[in-house]
């Protein structure tokens, strides 16, 4: 089999986008190679030049039902970090998971780790200790570190996507009388929102103040406390491209992620996941058009697909997600020409202890109803 792989060499004199073209044939020759020894999982988000050789492209909780039922050796996952952890921590032991850039990581993500929810939680236990019906449900949003979804499935939570959201709050509320979500307050906020819950009864935790910035009374009447952290490309729509495109197309259907801020979901026609919005577009009719708030990648994909209808980014600024554009053909090529010489690169794992509890986490949310 091995005598069959050209190596992947590229002349000097070659343009990045010779480099990728051949990087994409590349990968067509060796990708049969493998068989059914590999899976590649992609993103929605992902550029095409890459997810054109996802087995299965989904969001991050499909993926991750995917990647727990994946039986092969090695699972190559087009995605970020954050994603590969949470496949690692459902697949097999003797299963590989491959990052094929390993600086593709996640913002959001970064924005909370272990020892600043650590240090929350102590400070929430302090100020709530003598109030039996005060507890809190600590329930992360898959896109933060295996090392916090281990911590929630240690204190009983879940972790939750941007299409269970609900289900799991829900879930929550039937067990504790508050919710403590991390990392993303927009996520958390909006889905809270909908459920009915007042703004002033959801806080905003800021990780650099002592005792989140919050007084003890705003600490005891919160249902919800929010990380203050948010999504970089989701950030970028503003209630006003929605002003902007109503204005100049008064029949337009403004569809968005829950990670945009709560002024643009409000405004919003419909509000939902990434495979939400894909489902949303394709079922759409004919003539139909759609102003998408979510990332570029999956916007213009969706609009080339669908030329019958108007498909057009919310924003007018690019809204990219530069870590996921950080694998490239060539990183995925890279790996699987390692994979037909035997040689795992780019493997995530993560500690024994960390996976069991993480485990929980993602369990409880597989087995909560959407
Ligand atoms: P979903 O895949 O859950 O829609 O989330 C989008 C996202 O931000 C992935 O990082
Ligand atoms: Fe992270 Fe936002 Fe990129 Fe998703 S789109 S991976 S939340 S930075």
């Amino acid at each position: 089999m091995a005598e069959m792989v050209m190596p992947l060499e590229m002349a000097e004199n070659e343009t990045l986008i010779e480099q990728e073209a051949t990087a994409i044939e590349r990968i067509k020759q060796i990708r049969p190679l493998l068989g059914d020894d590999v899976v590649i999982l992609g993103h929605h988000y992902q550029r095409d030049e890459v997810v054109q050789f996802a087995d299965f492209q989904g969001d991050s909780y499909q993926l991750s039902r995917e990647g727990a039922k994946v039986d092969a050796k090695y699972i190559v996952f087009a995605g970020v970090h954050f994603m590969a952890e949470s496949a690692v921590v459902l697949g097999r032991d003797d299963q590989a998971v491959i990052l094929p850039n390993m600086q593709a990581g996640c913002s959001m993500a970064d924005m909370a780790n272990l020892e600043q929810v650590l240090t929350a939680w102590s400070e929430l236990e302090d100020v709530l200790m003598d109030d039996p019906e005060n507890q809190v449900m600590p329930i992360t949003y898959m896109n933060s570190a295996a090392d916090l979804k281990a911590f929630v499935g240690e204190h009983g939570g879940a972790v939750c996507t941007s299409s269970n959201a609900q289900g799991v709050l829900e879930w929550s509320f039937a067990q504790r009388q508050k919710v403590f979500f991390f990392p993303d307050q927009h996520l958390g906020r909006n889905t809270g929102k909908k459920m009915g819950i007042p703004l002033e009864q959801m806080v905003l935790w800021n990780p650099f103040k002592p005792y989140g910035g919050l007084t003890d009374d705003e600490i005891r009447n919160a249902r919800i406390i929010l990380w203050r952290g948010h999504c970089s490309v989701h950030q970028q729509f503003r209630p006003e491209h929605i002003d902007l495109w109503k204005r100049h197309h008064p029949d337009v259907n403004v569809v968005v992620h829950p990670e945009c801020m709560m002024e643009v979901v409000d405004k919003a026609d419909y509000v939902g996941s990434t495979s939400y919005i894909v489902k949303m577009i394709e079922n759409a009719p004919a003539g139909s058009k759609w102003a998408v708030g979510t990332e570029m990648h999956l916007v213009n994909r969706l609009k080339n697909q669908h030329p019958d209808k108007m498909v057009e980014l919310l924003s007018p600024f690019s809204c990219l997600c530069s870590t996921m554009y950080r694998i490239s053909p060539l990183d995925l090529a890279n790996v699987l020409e390692n994979l037909t010489e035997g040689r795992v690169i780019n493997q995530i794992f993560v500690p024994e202890d960390v996976k069991r509890n993480a485990k929980l986490a993602l369990d409880r949310m597989l087995t909560i109803p959407k």
